[in-house]
This record gives structure tokens, C-alpha cells and sequence, in this order.
């Protein structure tokens, strides 16, 4: 094995960087912070985004980073690919220097070159690169400082980079190396063509522009470099190997895999695939622990849960029954914990949660697997697994979609994935009512809105008003008015009672509901008639509001209890607000210890007795968070946030 191993690729590149006036930086977590129009980072400027376009200042003009991203939903999404292939990833190491205006296309390419044909040595005789068409200034660059012929300095349209659709672009300039005849069939083929040969592996992006929403593109203050090297396709071609996987960057963690099943690697068939894919998805689930996204049925935490499952699937193909994973995800820790301390600071965390999620997994795959089979027998004719299977598969043995596809496609079958989205909306749709009784559509509530107009909430400042009735609706049993003091349900919160007082009759309201943004509905017993128009006063049970409010409080008392005792990663996911009881739903990855729940009741009942004041701001969200609000900020709160501190200190 060559001796460039890759800590020593890795180390190389930072250092080069770091001696030429470049701050190196650590990774950014794999979840953008602040940034919600982004699952996972994706590449190495999205730390810098803001740096580019003016919007965010450095103390450093230019920066180098080993950034970890993650390619596995969204428009970059090589999930399927896995395994198959000789690059494609789910997790990857993005090598990459930056410059806020230390220097621009003549010093990327400079550094670019030296780097490959002086340090890393790749042979010069193999080197092609690509520029824009319109880009003359870097196609003369190249020219003067590669020596390259001109033949090898090719034109592509394609090499234009942009974030995403908005944000900091610019044309791009790409190195690739010819990887010899032999992936090409044996043939002399042009660039570009013949599958693996030309292979791409250093992009470099000259940023200039800002791209708004409507396409239009600004000049950035100044011109950026933003350049990314997948460290996986660096490491194979300076290792003389033509698959990443073949590399020391998964070689261990496959013989991991290999040794638990009991079967080699490299004989080229399906088991190979297996043990790729299950390499690749423990390097992913063992990061994404360790930046805190733990399974779950939604977001960010079902892409690991999907990533995981499939791993265990492809793992029950080569024998592999007993959890395995966590091994094998105990093997990334070794083997990259030294690159990343994360690792090895949650190593305990990630064997934690990959068991408990094999253990909860195992116990159903097998059923499902098996419910599979019988599917695959009844639908022979048609080759298509209907949609009400496949949610089945999902609903009772907890199979993400894509395991089911990927599963049928081995087979020749496909799923009827309409079929299987109606089947969840179905289901959907009868939570809904379970719980909403027999309300209307959206569609209907906004058109009631647009004629009758909307509820104003005035309850923070007064129990008590007098309003008009603007609709009355279920006979009666529904009240919806102009103004209201009653807090409708909402954030698990329950909705305020009370009643509602009319010349005519009165609403004793037992429950009230947001159906809409806007509409506040009380509904309850209607003692005589109420009508459109009708002047009325409203009273809300101060009382059931004060043991409400009091309850609320309390789930931010013990939310920070649970973070206090239990770490940082502690999540609401939900909770129930009611004046008699409270229930607070939070993730962590295992059962709490009782010495734990003793501490959490200790440090909550201490906060409660200290009886300390507590006080009410609207506040900016940002000021919030500044000033340590530990909400979790979603669409759910507006820009302003009513910002609660209990005692002095929280
Ligand atoms: N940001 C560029 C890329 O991801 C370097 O290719």
C-alpha cells in the first residue's frame, strides 16, 4: 500500500493551506446551524455563505477545511447509487480552500496545480482540466502556469457552480485525471467520454456573483474562491486504486462487516454491494450521531433512520442477523476519531443508539421481509407491489418507502408509489378527524376567513372583552368571533374554557381550536340562540388559565432540567398543556436511570419552591436566542417571540 494514507492526504492538504496564510478551520456540524433552507451541509462553503456574499465578517482573508457533508435527500441525493458504484456516497470529506479576496482565479490555480503535481505528484502527462467558454482569463492561467497543451485545457458549459438556487456563483474550473484505457473498455476515447476514465476530482469555483430568487445575478463585493476535493477520490487515485472503497478511507470498516459475516470482500458479486453499502451508511449514521440527529419518524432523524435500515437490510443479505452495525459504526470511531474528536467524545452515545435502533428494527424486518415474499407471490402478473402493501410494510414494520422500493427492484418489481401516498394520506386524514371531529377543509376555513374576516387575540393583556359575533356554525355549537381572550390550543398547549354571554343565550366554551391561521373557534354547549352580529362578552375560567399557565412554565423548568442532567442534544418534540397536568415528549437516545429522573425531579422542584418571579418580553428572535431562549425555532414561531424568564438566571 502506497504510503499516502488518508490522515496523511488529509493532513497534507490542511497544512499546504494553513503554511500559505489560511486559517484552518474545524468542520462545520453536518447540520447548517441557522439555516433552514438546508437538510444537511452539502459542501465546504456553507460555512462560509455569508462571508461570501458581505453578509458575515472573518478576522482571516482566506480559510482551508476537511468538511464533513452529506449527500441523501434533496437535490444532491446519491443514496441509491451506494454501493454500486465506485464513488458514490452518502457521507464524504470535502478537502476545500477559501479566499475572501486574498487572491482570486490566478492564486486558486496556482496553489491548485502546486499541490497536484509537486506535492501529491499525481502524473502530469494524465492531467486535463476544464474552464467555462467564456472564461479566457482562466483558460490563459492555465495555460501559463500548468504548461499544459491546449488540448488538454478543454471548454464546458457545465462548469458553472451555484449553491443552490439563490446565493453565492460563479463559473468553475475542474481537474481530471485520466485513469487509463482500461475503463474505457480498452478503447482510445475522447475526453468526456468513456464512462470512469476522465475522472473529475478538484473543483475550483470562482465566486462572483449573488443569485437572487428572481434569477438575477448581482456581483459579489469581491471576487471568492470556494474550491472542494472529495478527500474518498483523492485518497483511491493517490492509493493507485480505481474504487474509493478499495482505499484505506473504507477498506476497514468493510473487513469489519466482512469478518462479522464471515465472508470476503472482492469476489464481485451482490455481496460485495452489501458490505459497500454498509460501510458507507455506518461512516453516515456514526457521524450524524455524533451531531446529535438520533432515528426518528420525521425530518432529519428518518434520513438516518432510513440510512440505517437500509444498511441492516443489505446486512441480512450476507447472513448478518445479530446487531452488526454498531460494530461496524465502533470501527468509524477507531478509525476516523482521530480526524474527528466528535467521534470519540460520543462514542458511547453512537453505540447507544445504533443497538437500540438494530434491536428495534430486527425485531420486525424479518416479518416484513417475509410479508414481502408472499407479496411478491400474489402480484407475479403485474410485477407491482400495490401501494397498501407497501404502506403496510411501513405502518406495521416501520420500512421507509425507498427500503421497499430498493428491495422490489431486485426482484424486477416496482411499487405503486401513488398508491402508497394515498394510503398515508388516508391515514392522515382519519388522525385529523379523530381528533378535529368533523371540521372542513382548509380550503373551506380560508374561505370563511375571506368573508367574514379574522379573530383578534387580545388574552395575554385581558381575561375578559366585548366583542361581535362574526359566525355561528355546527348548530350553533361553534362560536366564532372578532375578538377573543380564550387561547386556542396550539404547541400542545390546550385550549382555554369559559363562557361566552349574549342577550339571547350562552356558549359555555369547553374547548378552543385554531382550525386556521387567524379563526379562533369556541366551541361548547349553547344554552338559547346566538347570532351573526350579536353583541357578546367573553370570559375565559381564569383559574383553569392560571393552573395552565403554571404547567406551562413548568415545561420550561423541566426541559432544562433534562438538558442540565441528560446533555445538550435534548430535544422538545412535543408536549400537552392542560390546567390539571402536563406531559413533555423529548428525544434522547435511551430509557432515563433513576438516579437521572431523581436529579431532573430534584432540580425542577427546586426551581418551582424558589417561587421565583417570572416575567414576559416580546423580543426580537434573534435577541431571544442571544439572550439563551432555548426554544427551538421552526416556521412555527413569527419574527418577534414572547420570550419567558423565570428567575434570574435561566
Ligand atoms: N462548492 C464546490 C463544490 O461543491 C467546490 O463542488
Amino acid at each position: 500500500m502506497s504510503t499516502w494514507t488518508s490522515d496523511r492526504v488529509r493532513a497534507t492538504f490542511l497544512d499546504y493551506f494553513g503554511q500559505r496564510q489560511h486559517r484552518v478551520i474545524p468542520s462545520l456540524s453536518l447540520i447548517p446551524p441557522g439555516d433552514p433552507t438546508l437538510l444537511f451541509t452539502n459542501a465546504g462553503m456553507v460555512q462560509f455563505k455569508d462571508v461570501f456574499t458581505g453578509k458575515g465578517q472573518v478576522e482571516y482573508a482566506a480559510a482551508t477545511t476537511a468538511q464533513k457533508c452529506l449527500r441523501v435527500s434533496g437535490k444532491h441525493n446519491d443514496l441509491e447509487n451506494v454501493g454500486r458504484t465506485a464513488r458514490h456516497h452518502t457521507f464524504f470529506e470535502m478537502l476545500g480552500n477559501f479566499s475572501f479576496g486574498a487572491y482570486f482565479k490566478r492564486g486558486a490555480i496556482e496553489a491548485a496545480w502546486e499541490l497536484v503535481a509537486k506535492i501529491y505528484q499525481l502524473p502530469i502527462d494524465r492531467l486535463w482540466v476544464t474552464v467555462h467558454p467564456t472564461d479566457d482569463e482562466a483558460r490563459q492561467l492555465w495555460r501559463e502556469i500548468s504548461g499544459l497543451p491546449d488540448e488538454r485545457i478543454k471548454d464546458d458549459p457545465d462548469n458553472f457552480w451555484s449553491m443552490g438556487d439563490t446565493g453565492p456563483c460563479g463559473p468553475c474550473s475542474e481537474i481530471y485525471i485520466d485513469q487509463g484505457k482500461a475503463l474505457s473498455g480498452g478503447a482510445e476515447v475522447p475526453f468526456g467520454e468513456g464512462g470512469d476514465r476522465y475522472l473529475e476530482f478538484w473543483n475550483l469555483v470562482f465566486m462572483q456573483f449573488d443569485r437572487s430568487a428572481d434569477g438575477v445575478l448581482t456581483p459579489l463585493p469581491r471576487g471568492c474562491i470556494d474550491t472542494g476535493m472529495g478527500l474518498e477520490r483523492i485518497t483511491a487515485l493517490l492509493q493507485g486504486k480505481q474504487s474509493n472503497y478499495d482505499s484505506d478511507v473504507f477498506q476497514p470498516l468493510i473487513q469489519a462487516a466482512a469478518k462479522r459475516a464471515k465472508i470476503n470482500y472482492g469476489t464481485g458479486g451482490e455481496s460485495d454491494v452489501a458490505l459497500r453499502v454498509i460501510a458507507d451508511h455506518a461512516r453516515s449514521a456514526a457521524f450524524l450521531i455524533a451531531d446529535c440527529v438520533y432515528p426518528e419518524n420525521e425530518g432529519r432523524g428518518y434520513v438516518i433512520r432510513r440510512v440505517m435500515r437500509r444498511a441492516m437490510r443489505f446486512g441480512r443479505k450476507v447472513g448478518l442477523e445479530d446487531p452488526f452495525l454498531v460494530d461496524v459504526c465502533a470501527e468509524v470511531v477507531r478509525h476516523m476519531g482521530g480526524a474527528y474528536p466528535e467521534l470519540r467524545a460520543k462514542a458511547e452515545v453512537i453505540e447507544r443508539v445504533v443497538r437500540q435502533e438494530e434491536e428495534r428494527f430486527g425485531r420486525t424486518l424479518a416479518a416484513g421481509l417475509k410479508r414481502l415474499e408472499v407479496a411478491f407471490d400474489e402480484n407475479q402478473l403485474t410485477q407491482v407491489i400495490p401501494g397498501t402493501i407497501a404502506f403496510e410494510l411501513y405502518d406495521t414494520h416501520g420500512f421507509p418507502l425507498d427500503l421497499t422500493q430498493q428491495a422490489c427492484e431486485e426482484r424486477g418489481f416496482t411499487v405503486d408509489e401513488p398508491g402508497f401516498h394515498a394510503a398515508m394520506d388516508r391515514q392522515r386524514a382519519k388522525g385529523r378527524a379523530s381528533w378535529k371531529g368533523t371540521l372542513d377543509t382548509a380550503g373551506d376555513w380560508a374561505a370563511l376567513r375571506d368573508s367574514i374576516g379574522t379573530t383578534e387575540f387580545v388574552g395575554y393583556a385581558h381575561d375578559a372583552v366585548e366583542s361581535t359575533v362574526l359566525a355561528v356554525l355546527e348548530d350553533g355549537k361553534a362560536i366564532v368571533t372578532a375578538a377573543t381572550p380564550f387561547y386556542a390550543e396550539s404547541g400542545g398547549q390546550v385550549g382555554d374554557t369559559g363562557r361566552i354571554v349574549g342577550n339571547g343565550g350562552v356558549l359555555i366554551v369547553e374547548d378552543t381550536q385554531r382550525p386556521i391561521e387567524g379563526i379562533v373557534l369556541h366551541r361548547g354547549q349553547l344554552h338559547g340562540v346566538l347570532a351573526d352580529g350579536d353583541s357578546v362578552r367573553l370570559e375565559i375560567d381564569a383559574d383553569a388559565r392560571q393552573s395552565t399557565r403554571k404547567n406551562h412554565s413548568a415545561t420550561h423548568i423541566l426541559h432544562l432540567a433534562l438538558r442540565t442532567v441528560l446533555g445538550d442534544h435534548v430535544r422538545q418534540r412535543g408536549s400537552l398543556v392542560g390546567p390539571n397536568r402536563l406531559r413533555f415528549d423529548f428525544s434522547h437516545f435511551g430509557p432515563l436511570t433513576g438516579a437521572e429522573i431523581q436529579r431532573i425531579e430534584r432540580l425542577v422542584n427546586e426551581r418551582v419552591l424558589a417561587n421565583a418571579p417570572t416575567r414576559t418580553d416580546v423580543v426580537g428572535k434573534e435577541e431571544a436566542v442571544s439572550r439563551g431562549a432555548i426554544a427551538f425555532f421552526g416556521d412555527k414561531y413569527g419574527d418577534t417571540v414572547r420570550m419567558l424568564t423565570i428567575g434570574g438566571d435561566s
